[in-house]
């Protein structure tokens, strides 16, 4: 008989990929959020003369201790006393987000996880014998949670809560003075706080607003540079806290998922940290462009409203289009030429919403904006 683990058996793919799954080749893709950019051409080239200079090898688990630092460097601006004892390089955020939950979680335990969510939090806190407790972020607030939502969801198991801005799917950003009431309420609770901070470098109209440095230490942060130099393909990202006995913990659990990151991949992306600094911010000028050309487009549509993101690639509009819901409304957008994902694809929080990733280009973005405005008139 064949016979597979209970957890695997109870993990479904997610809606994101199950629409992509079904999307033909004519569909406008709204779905993956991934830039549509290549890394920094000399970043490619110090990959290719790493590997010829012979960095084919297993790396210490931590990885190369010049990135190491060099990252450090670039959030000195928020704590200077961090350097590379502070930082592990992982084979991306996802892996990264996995080590934590290894390290951090016992049966039992729940971990506060916002909602609508990226969709590995509460499956990564299951699969690591813990509970995921979903607190909600609300369209109304510009997705960012209240303290008494928070105060109603926590109980005497929860060890952690999760931050995740600016958001993937909401598009959701906090200003400092909201930053500093969701640290507040982890320090008074003492519980680890866990800041996904992938999309730190894809910020418009403002300076990204770190929960690193803020005035609490039991601090860990995932970062990757799939987003920041456009580089998903890759798998590298690294995992940074003030706290040196979680780095400990950490780098352990990194062995043991990878034993270590890609050699030849760290000398490169050293290379873009010390000379392509502003490719980021030359990706982002043009994410702002299809950001300010997709909010009017869909703020025009009749019965659907957008909010205007500050941060990573994201919008997620809500439809108010009685007798379907967000999975109905998602498969229409989709037989009219148009993948996205539905928002319960993020959590129940997120029926009546569709995600729209504008990591196309700015035609590409008019063409499907006319498609789904012949929609949404067809539907209401
Ligand atoms: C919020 C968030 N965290 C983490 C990741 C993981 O990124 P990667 O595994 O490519 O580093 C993603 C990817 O989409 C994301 O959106």
């Amino acid at each position: 008989m064949v016979r597979f683990s209970d957890r695997a058996n109870s993990i479904r793919p997610t809606g994101v990929r199950r629409m992509f799954d079904l999307a033909g080749d004519d569909a406008i893709q709204f779905g993956l959020g991934e830039p549509d950019f290549q890394p920094p051409p000399l970043a490619i080239k110090a990959f290719s003369k790493a590997m010829e200079d012979g960095r084919n090898k297993y790396t210490t688990t931590a990885g190369l201790p010049e990135l190491r630092k060099k990252i450090a460097e670039t959030w000195h601006h928020r704590d200077s006393n961090l350097d590379e004892s502070n930082v592990c390089i992982t084979m991306s955020g996802t892996n990264a987000l996995l080590d934590i939950f290894l390290a951090l979680v016992n049966p039992g335990d729940n971990v506060l996880i916002p909602e609508p969510y990226f969709p590995l939090y509460p499956t990564d806190v299951v699969l690591c014998g813990g509970e995921a407790n979903m607190y909600p972020c609300h369209f109304e607030n510009g997705f960012v949670p209240t303290i008494e939502d928070l105060e109603s969801r926590i109980n005497e198991n929860t060890i952690a809560i999760l931050y995740n801005f600016p958001s993937n799917p909401t598009g959701g950003n906090v200003t400092e003075e909201q930053r500093d009431k969701l640290v507040k309420f982890a320090q008074e609770n003492d519980l680890w706080l866990i800041t996904d901070e992938v999309y730190d470098k894809i910020i418009y109209d403002s300076e990204h607003v770190s929960f690193l440095g803020a005035g609490y230490e039991k601090v860990i942060m995932i970062n990757s540079f799939s987003k920041t130099f456009a580089m998903t393909g890759w798998r590298i990202g690294y995992l940074l806290s003030p706290d040196l006995e979680a780095m400990g913990q950490l780098t352990k659990m990194q062995y043991y998922v990878t034993a270590c990151s890609n050699d030849a991949m760290q000398y490169a992306v050293l290379e873009a940290l010390e000379k392509a600094s502003d490719y980021p911010a030359e990706m982002c000028a043009e994410f702002k462009k299809r950001r300010d050309l997709i909010c009017s487009r869909l703020n025009s549509m009749p019965n659907v409203s957008c909010n205007i993101p500050t941060g990573a690639f994201y919008v997620f509009p809500k439809f108010d289009i009685p007798g379907y819901n967000s999975e109905e409304l998602a498969m229409k957008m989709l037989e009219g030429g148009v993948l996205c994902s539905p928002g319960t694809a993020f959590g129940q929080a997120g029926e009546g919403h569709l995600r729209f990733a504008y990591t196309i280009c700015q035609e590409d973005i008019s063409r499907g904006m006319d498609r789904v405005e012949e929609i949404i008139l067809k539907l209401i």
